[in-house]
């Protein structure tokens, strides 16, 4: 079995929180969320991975490498544009030859891994195997609809109404059947070459097509409150270790990373904490399901509940809750300004001020 990561897309989406243009690098506990799909896919034993890229393909290349940091052995697929996710499957052709495969898309993340559902794929081995998760949107997403028995009926992507609310998860695993499925398509009407057609064409050809429900899943949206609460996930279960250097006037409570190269004095930090190497944290307190990158400075501070990307720096600020603060930003208090009014009235002037 193989495995085809998805890291295409163009770079050019806006989103709001992070200016990284590869939205698979956003990271999740300091950790590209990329980062963690290629473990789960290195876990549930696969090996060879196929990784599609786009316009960002350099910053891919740069962190990812030949895989070997992840025991697996990684092959590029360039993709000139993003013609979807099926056109994907079809320029993946040769590579992917007559193996099963496992497809993840980069920008999402399964908490718990992939390696049940592998698992169940190998001794089971319909024509394609998808996972469904409830959404509160389902118009932003793949749906799946199913009979009474739980089959899968009909798929449709991001539907203006939606026939159920069990959106697919960015996880689907394939046999070779699926090939002959994305020659047969035609663009979307957002002019893309839909994976969801692709199984509806395997469902109307006669082919088995498994789904489960699963649980514990997050894609990156753009949206603060969600990134949030995935980092605060993932934060909980890091192991704590100490590999920079905390003075003796600092303390470390709970599941505290300090990595190489930090500088904690005078702090006290409580965690689930990460701190990112080369940080300088002085003088300030980091609270619960925080995760601060590299090279960052939080000095006479206090932040919690909060994501800081690498070389942010926040001085003299107090207190920060649920932020996200983003590459190279500089956080400072903002200048005293006197609560005095001046005046220059006029003859009976009458005037009211707000206290
Ligand atoms: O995240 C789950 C959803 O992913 C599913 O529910 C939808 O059915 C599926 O179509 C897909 O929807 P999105 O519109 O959110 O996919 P997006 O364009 O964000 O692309 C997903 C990943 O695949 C992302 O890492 C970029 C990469 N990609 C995307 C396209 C369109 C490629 O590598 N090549 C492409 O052509």
């Amino acid at each position: 079995m193989k495995a085809l990561v998805l890291a295409g897309g163009s770079g050019t989406r806006l989103r709001p929180i992070t200016h990284t243009s590869a939205k698979q690098l956003v990271p999740v506990a300091n950790k590209p969320v990329l980062f963690y799909g290629l473990e789960a896919i290195a876990e549930a034993g696969v090996r060879e991975v196929g990784i599609v890229v786009g316009e960002t393909a350099a910053e891919i290349k740069e962190v990812v490498g030949d895989g070997s940091a992840f025991g697996l052995e990684v092959t590029y697929i360039h993709q000139e544009a993003p013609k979807g996710l099926a056109h994907a499957v079809l320029i993946s052709r040769e590579y992917l030859g007559d193996d099963d495969f496992v497809m993840y898309l980069g920008d999402n993340f399964i908490i718990g891994g992939i390696t049940e559902l592998v698992t169940r794929f190998r001794s089971d081995r319909p024509a394609a195997q998808i996972m469904l998760t409830k959404v509160s949107d389902p118009s932003a997403f793949g749906i799946a609809e199913l009979d009474v028995e739980g089959r899968v009926v009909g798929l449709e992507e991001k539907p203006e109404n939606p026939k159920s609310d069990l959106a697919l998860v960015g996880v689907y695993l394939f046999s070779p059947a699926v090939h002959e499925a994305v020659t047969r398509l035609k663009p979307s009407w957002r002019n893309e070459l839909e994976i969801t057609d692709a199984i509806q064409w395997l469902l109307d050809h006669g082919h088995r097509v498994e789904s489960s429900l699963i649980d514990g899943y997050w894609k990156d949206t753009g949206n603060v409150t969600d990134m949030l609460e995935v980092n605060r996930l993932v934060l909980e279960s890091v192991e704590p270790s100490v590999l920079g250097t905390v003075d003796e006037t600092s303390e470390l409570i709970g599941r505290v990373v300090i990595e190489p190269g930090v500088e904690v004095t005078g702090s006290r930090i409580i965690g689930p904490v990460i701190v990112g190497a080369g940080s300088q944290v002085r003088d300030s307190y980091i609270g619960p399901y925080t995760a601060v990158a590299g090279d960052c400075q939080v000095i006479d501070s206090e932040i919690e509940y909060s994501i800081v990307l690498r070389g942010a720096s926040i001085r003299g600020v107090r207190r920060i809750e649920a932020s996200l603060i983003g590459r190279e930003v500089e956080v400072t208090p903002a200048p005293h300004v006197p609560k005095a009014h001046r005046l220059i009235l006029g003859d009976h002037s009458k005037v009211q001020i707000s206290q």
